[in-house]
């Protein structure tokens, strides 16, 4: 197993947990029992990560375009949900990881909605990992909502438009209060970001491995905080700078 630096670890790591219709494929499958068999990866890694020390994990779990997928498709993914809610309450409990979204919630299935609402309520206290689930989530949206949230607060004389800076703007995002990523991590060959974090990401590290998604295992996580691990990270600046040589 690769090595970790337990003292540099991410504090937030986010994937883009992809691959799941070409690993049913592969197996002859029908897409949902590749879903399926996604979500028994999403539990493993939640474990790994928690057991690791990872402060925050956030899993795109369904885009803004994933509505577009045949009905099929979109109801057992937000039956799938609601059935890893239920089977995962009492272990978030048990782990003590609190759970949070970001997304359009409001459009989820309603059972999946006071599912979220529910569990959320349950672990709210717990302070060990935050497990963030992207759900009918799009990066584009956020930051549109965002500003309109701005302009409106603005008229009602909330907000000075002088006062926006990258900090004000950040409270209006979804992921209000939370770092951004240190290191997204997708699976299944992709190089694209598929409107995920766009303005979170301005500065994170990047990983792409070919393993799809139900494939992905605690090692395969560990393979991509080593890579994290052995970059270095100058945001702008020179690499004597960043180590401190000047
Ligand atoms: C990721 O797997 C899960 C979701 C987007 C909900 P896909 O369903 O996108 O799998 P591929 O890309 O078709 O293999
Ligand atoms: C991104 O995967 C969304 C999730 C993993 C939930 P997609 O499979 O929807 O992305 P594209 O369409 O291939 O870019
Ligand atoms: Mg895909």
């Amino acid at each position: 197993m690769p090595e970790i630096d337990q003292n540099q670890l991410p504090r937030h790591i986010a994937i883009i947990m992809d691959g799941n219709g070409r690993w049913a494929k592969q197996h002859a499958m029908g897409r949902i029992r590749g879903h399926k068999k996604g979500a028994q990866a999403v539990r493993t890694t939640v474990t790994a990560c928690r057991e690791l020390g990872i402060s925050c994990l956030t899993l795109f779990a369904f885009s803004s375009e994933n509505w577009g997928r045949p009905g099929e498709e979109v109801s057992a993914l937000m039956n799938l949900l609601a059935d890893y809610l239920d089977k995962e309450a009492p272990t978030m409990q048990k782990q003590e990881i609190r759970l949070t979204t970001i997304g359009d919630i409001d459009r989820l299935y309603a059972p999946v909605r006071e599912k979220l609402l529910e569990v959320q309520k349950l672990t709210r206290q717990n302070n060990k990992m935050v497990l963030n689930l992207a759900l009918s989530y799009g990066s584009r949206d956020e930051i549109l909502a965002a500003v309109k949230k701005m302009l409106a607060d603005s008229r009602e004389g909330k907000l000075s438009p002088d006062s926006v800076d990258q900090d004000v703007f950040e409270r209006y995002l979804y992921t209000s209060g939370m770092p951004d990523p240190d290191l997204l991590i997708r699976t299944s060959g992709e190089y694209r970001i598929s409107n995920f974090l766009l303005w979170q990401m301005a500065y994170t590290e990047l990983y792409f491995t070919d393993v799809l998604w139900p494939d992905f295992k605690k090692d395969d996580l560990l393979k991509a905080i080593a890579a994290y691990q052995s970059r270095e990270r100058r945001f702008g600046l020179t690499s004597d700078q960043v180590s401190g040589r000047k």
